[in-house]
């Protein structure tokens, strides 16, 4: 959670708010909740046992990604899988405007990462002036802690509190709350703070198990210090370490994680598990405002050691920010992790709020490191099993070369598709720097476009470009984005999806990958794949699919997605369409 943003939207108040989402008619109670038990909150607009409805119709709105029912959200928190194989997501969330400020932890659930079931929020600010910001969650399934004395699926939350004082920045302290039902409610411990502290620059704790204690990384941000805790209880902890100026330092780190790796080497076989450690610095990113970092290295339960001094950044586009990894995936699988998709630069004035809303959940991506020819260590990620939201392949080609492909995909509802490309072939020498691979989306109605391409010459660039978007524009909104896809052999592939405002891709099988949003003033509909000047016997393979909306099957009759209401006794407030 940004501390410059939010004091920013303590300070501008509540009349500033207002103008700047239109479609937020009432921001009166933006600040002012209270609430001294998690279920419980006096702002009449924020409803408890309830989900927040949302219509997820809207022709921004992403139909195979997480987005927030209505409202600002921010950082994905506490992350984790249960016991029963549901992923619980919660995250920054303003359930009172369509900007930062009034933080509580919104909720959702999915069985398969792609459908998400809304859930009551999930924890309220404690006080008037205190707000929850970032965090994460474990299960404490030996009962450590000592608040399960009947069960091993407890869950406990570990947050910052962070408290504004006459509106200034006060301290974030780090507390606790423990859930006996898989986290759907939360009782806050009696005696937090846990990590007390007089900083206001000291938050977002992130806790794992390690053999036998807990521990816990946490950023003391404008120190460009994370800090590493250990705990046998989740309550009482103990500072062992910092990881301190490592990186790009930005003007700020947050949002730390440390988290066991896979390690696959170039054959593709599985080697010792090492350790990642991932950093999102805002504002300050080297294209500007928001952007990951990670350090591969060791770990032995108190201190983490880069392997080397090299920054790695994680995503090379600009709407990636406060990764997070999923507590309780097994070590033999592959860490889950999911990000913000979007950037302080510009995140609370993008158009969304035309439909009541701001912001989306990147896709969740399965990671792993690996050694790539020249860099060394890399973080691979690909989007988790898609399975669930493939439809129909609407167009393939297994052997495309100096050809085009004009795909007119205005007749899938859900206005996204996923489509990859392998290319076979290519010669170890004489690729002319015109030998190109592009696709680009395009709503003939207007022109507008988004376009992403790779040369197989030269220093091999790979680039993003989402300046023929035209429904936003901001100074910060910057709109081209390139790598360098360096090859190992004869074959590159590059995959993708695009959903409405989201277009990610993932180049050479996740090597590279890139999350951008885009606003246009139509819908894109049309796909141009083209490929020009292959050598020899160099093609590509092709296949396009429509995806299937998660959220469509989610709506109630009226078009409007309710969530998991169980409590229809209590207070179901009006949602923005004047609906109960
Ligand atoms: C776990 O799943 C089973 C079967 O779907 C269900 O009966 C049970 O209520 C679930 N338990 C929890 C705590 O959600
Ligand atoms: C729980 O206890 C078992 C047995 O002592 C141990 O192997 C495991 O690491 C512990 N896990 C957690 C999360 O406490
Ligand atoms: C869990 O911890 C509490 C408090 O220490 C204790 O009373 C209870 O017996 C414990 N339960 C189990 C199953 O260990
Ligand atoms: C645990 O079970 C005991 C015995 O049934 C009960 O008295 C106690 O209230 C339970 N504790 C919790 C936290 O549910
Ligand atoms: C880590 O850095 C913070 C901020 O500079 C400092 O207050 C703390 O004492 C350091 N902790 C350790 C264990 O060195
Ligand atoms: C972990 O590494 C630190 C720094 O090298 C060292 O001081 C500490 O003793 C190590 N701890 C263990 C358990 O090996
Ligand atoms: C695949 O593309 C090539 C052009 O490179 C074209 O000649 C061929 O007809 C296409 N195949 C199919 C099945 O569309
Ligand atoms: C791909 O786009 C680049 C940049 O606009 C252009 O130079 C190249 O000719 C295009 N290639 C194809 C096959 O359309
Ligand atoms: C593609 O174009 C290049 C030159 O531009 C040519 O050498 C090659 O033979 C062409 N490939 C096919 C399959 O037509
Ligand atoms: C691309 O390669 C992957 C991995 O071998 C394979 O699973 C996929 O089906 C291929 N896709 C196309 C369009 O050839
Ligand atoms: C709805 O919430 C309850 C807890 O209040 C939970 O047990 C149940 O599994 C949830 N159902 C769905 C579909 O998420």
């Amino acid at each position: 959670m940004i501390n410059k943003i939010l004091l920013l939207a303590l300070a501008i108040h509540n009349t500033c708010l207002a103008q700047d989402t239109s479609s937020v008619s009432n921001t009166d109670s933006a600040f002012t909740a209270t609430a001294s038990a998690t279920r419980t909150s006096s702002t009449p607009q924020v409803p408890t046992g309830t989900p927040v409805a949302g219509d997820y119709g809207g022709r921004y709105r992403p139909q195979v990604h997480f987005s927030v029912p209505r409202y600002f959200m921010n950082d994905p928190n506490g992350m984790f899988l249960d016991d029963n194989g549901t992923w619980h997501l919660y995250y920054q969330y303003n359930p009172t405007a369509a900007v930062a400020g009034n933080q509580h932890w919104g909720h959702a659930t999915s069985t398969d990462l792609y459908h998400w079931v809304n859930q009551p929020i999930a924890l309220f600010p404690p006080a008037d002036d205190t707000f929850v910001f970032s965090g994460s969650a474990v299960v404490d399934v030996n009962n450590t802690s000592g608040f399960f004395p009947n069960q091993t699926n407890g869950v406990v939350a570990i947050y910052t509190l962070a408290q504004y004082p006459d509106g200034n920045p006060g301290p974030q302290t780090q507390a606790i709350a423990y859930s006996f039902d898989n986290g759907y409610t939360f009782i806050p411990y009696e005696g937090n703070p846990v990590i007390p502290s007089e900083s206001s620059q000291f938050r977002d704790p992130k806790v794992i198990w390690y053999e036998d204690h807990w521990v816990m990384v946490i950023a003391y941000a404008q120190d460009f210090a994370i800090g590493i805790f250990t705990s046998p209880n989740l309550i009482d902890w103990t500072p062992q370490s910092n990881f301190s100026h490592h990186g790009l330092l930005g003007l700020q780190y947050e949002c730390p994680n440390l988290v066991r790796m896979p390690h696959v080497d170039q054959n593709g076989d599985r080697q010792d598990d090492v350790w990642l450690m991932y950093i999102s610095i805002n504002p300050g990113a080297p294209l500007g405002g928001s952007i990951g970092e990670y350090f591969p290295g060791t770990f032995n339960g108190t201190h983490f050691e880069a392997f080397d001094a090299a920054a790695r950044i994680a995503d090379f586009g600009k709407d990636n920010y406060a990764g997070q990894f999923f507590y309780g995936v097994p070590d033999d699988e592959y860490p889950v992790f999911m990000a913000w998709a979007s950037n302080w630069q510009y995140t609370q004035v993008v158009p969304t709020a035309e439909e009541g809303w701001r912001s989306a959940m990147s896709l969740p991506r399965r990671t792993y490191l690996t050694e790539v020819e020249r860099l060394g260590w890399k973080l691979v990620s690909e989007p988790y099993d898609l399975e669930p939201v493939l439809g129909e392949t609407i167009a393939s080609n297994d052997s495309l070369a100096n050809g085009t492909m004009a795909i007119d995909y205005s007749e899938v509802a859900s206005n996204a598709l996923y489509w990859e490309v392998n290319v076979t072939g290519i010669p170890d020498s004489g690729v002319p720097a015109t030998a190109t691979l592009n696709f680009t989306f395009l709503s003939p109605q207007t022109g507008e476009s988004v376009s992403s391409g790779y040369y197989f010459g030269g220093d091999t660039p790979f680039f993003v470009d989402r300046s023929g978007a035209r429904g936003f524009s901001n100074v910060f909104f910057t709109d081209k984005f390139s790598t360098n896809s360096l090859r190992d052999g004869s074959t590159w592939s590059v995959s993708g999806v695009i959903d409405r405002s989201i277009l990610e891709v993932f180049v050479d099988g996740g090597v590279e990958s890139a999350t951008n949003t885009f606003f246009t003033t139509q819908p894109l509909t049309l796909m141009v794949l083209s490929t020009a000047d292959f050598p020899g016997d160099m093609a590509a393979s092709v296949r396009v699919v429509a995806l299937e909306s998660a959220w469509a099957e989610m709506e109630d009759e009226d078009g409007i997605v309710y969530g998991n209401v169980t409590d229809t006794g209590s207070m179901r407030v009006r949602d923005m369409f004047g609906r109960v």
